[in-house]
């Protein structure tokens, strides 16, 4: 990522180091068994694929026994291009418990169906350079890119408390 974007600075390495100096207790990679997660994942979405509703849980998709718990999960995209039509981000304001996320899922292997959720609460439009917070244990949608990819790159902040370090990944 960092010899795609040089000579400039790779996006996700300006916020980690802008989240560790802005947040009193600092900002570290997760780690987990001794190993660092990745952080700064790049997406290409092509055009015609939709992002179906869904949540993200750290724990989900962890060992139950790795006993990680956060307080709050935000998730931190940066726009590096969006198409002309579709691509937006859509936004239900809902926080469904796990059991009930798996519920909505059903016999689906990620995501939610459409019909199951109704209109979303709110459409954003991003723009190349935009940085969106959200709160990803919300139920969350990208909508089809209708010409060009919509390509971003996803970070997680996760939050143990004001004076524990955030934790990063993607
Ligand atoms: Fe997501």
């Amino acid at each position: 990522m960092r010899d795609l974007f040089a000579p400039y600075a790779c996006p996700s390495d300006v916020l980690r180091l802008l989240l560790e100096e802005a947040w009193g207790a600092g900002a570290h990679l997760l780690q987990l068994d001794g190993r660092k997660a990745f952080i700064g994942i790049c997406r290409y979405q092509d055009k015609d694929v939709d992002l179906n509703p869904h949540t993200d849980a750290l724990e989900r998709n962890l060992p139950a026994e790795s006993g990680h718990s956060l307080k709050a999960q935000l998730s931190a995209n940066i726009y590096i291009d969006i198409p002309e039509s579709g691509g937006e981000l859509e936004l239900w304001g809902v926080e469904p418990t796990e059991d009930e996320y798996a519920r909505l899922r059903g016999e689906r292997t990620w995501g939610i169906d459409r019909d199951k959720v109704g209109p979303p609460r709110t459409v954003i439009k991003p723009a190349p350079g935009d940085l969106l917070l959200l709160n990803p244990r919300q139920i969350h949608a990208v909508r089809p890119s209708g010409d060009r990819p919509r390509i971003t790159l996803g970070h997680f902040i996760g939050f143990h408390g004001e004076d524990r370090p955030l934790e990063l990944w993607s």
